[in-house]
């Protein structure tokens, strides 16, 4: 008996997976876009993989970041590449989330009684847009440095909040080391826990209503 037959036995896993992975039902005429849902979580995951092995070697702080950086590249074995996955993965993971959204508002698929894919999924959009911001700081090169200093000084131009949230940003007056702390603990715990959390509410939202039917159906 094979350890999967062991466990079916016990707790009906097959029966699950079939129902809610591998065989349940989508509309007969779903077309390309549909699978730009999937590529972004496909692309997360390997954010997520290639992120554990960078955190191995890298440093969060002011005076070994840059360095620990140019180890990974140069040292590590193929730490360039890894390094290199992660950077590209991120514009990549952008392009998708964007052309997801694009493609779920064109076909009309936020409508009832999606509203709350559209929502969950727009959070997920925000928090990938700032988990890119955060870990662009990361490397503590010039670019990075002042990259931040241009996102966060645009923070500080949001109406009420604004320079409230520029401080709470920066940590200080301007960027620097307690700048680095919070954008690594958001980069790295806080905001890849929160989207896991909303990714799952995501696909729990999508299994509920099935998949949408393509417009002019
Ligand atoms: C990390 C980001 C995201 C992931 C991993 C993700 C994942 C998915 C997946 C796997 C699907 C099912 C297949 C598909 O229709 O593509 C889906 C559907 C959907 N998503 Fe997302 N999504 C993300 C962001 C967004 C954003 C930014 C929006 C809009 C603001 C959104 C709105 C929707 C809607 C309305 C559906 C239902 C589509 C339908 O039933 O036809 N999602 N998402």
């Amino acid at each position: 008996m094979s350890l999967m037959d062991w466990i079916d036995e016990r707790i009906h896993l097959k029966e699950l997976i079939k129902g809610q992975l591998t065989e349940y039902y989508v509309p007969e005429e779903i077309n390309l876009w549909y699978s730009l849902g999937g590529l972004a979580l496909f692309i997360f995951i390997v954010q997520v993989l290639t992120g554990i092995l960078l955190l191995v070697y890298y440093i969060p702080h002011t005076d070994f970041a840059y360095d620990s950086i140019q180890r990974i590249m140069t040292q590590v074995p193929y730490g360039w590449l890894i390094r290199l996955v992660h950077a590209v993965g991120a514009t990549m993971m952008i392009a998708a989330v964007t052309l997801h959204m694009v493609s779920v508002l064109f076909m009309g698929s936020y409508k009832k009684p999606r509203e709350l894919h559209w929502m969950s999924g727009f959070l997920l959009m925000l928090l990938t847009l700032g988990i890119a911001l955060s870990g662009y700081l990361l490397p503590w090169s010039q670019l990075s440095y002042w990259g931040t200093t241009v996102a966060t000084n645009a923070a500080g131009t949001v109406p009420w909040i604004g320079p409230e949230l520029n401080r709470f940003l920066r940590g200080q007056e301007i960027v620097g080391g307690p700048t680095l702390s919070r954008f690594y603990a958001m980069h790295v715990a806080l905001i890849p826990a929160t989207m896991v959390l909303l990714v799952a509410l995501h696909l729990f939202l999508i299994r509920r209503t099935g998949i949408s039917d393509p417009p002019g159906r």
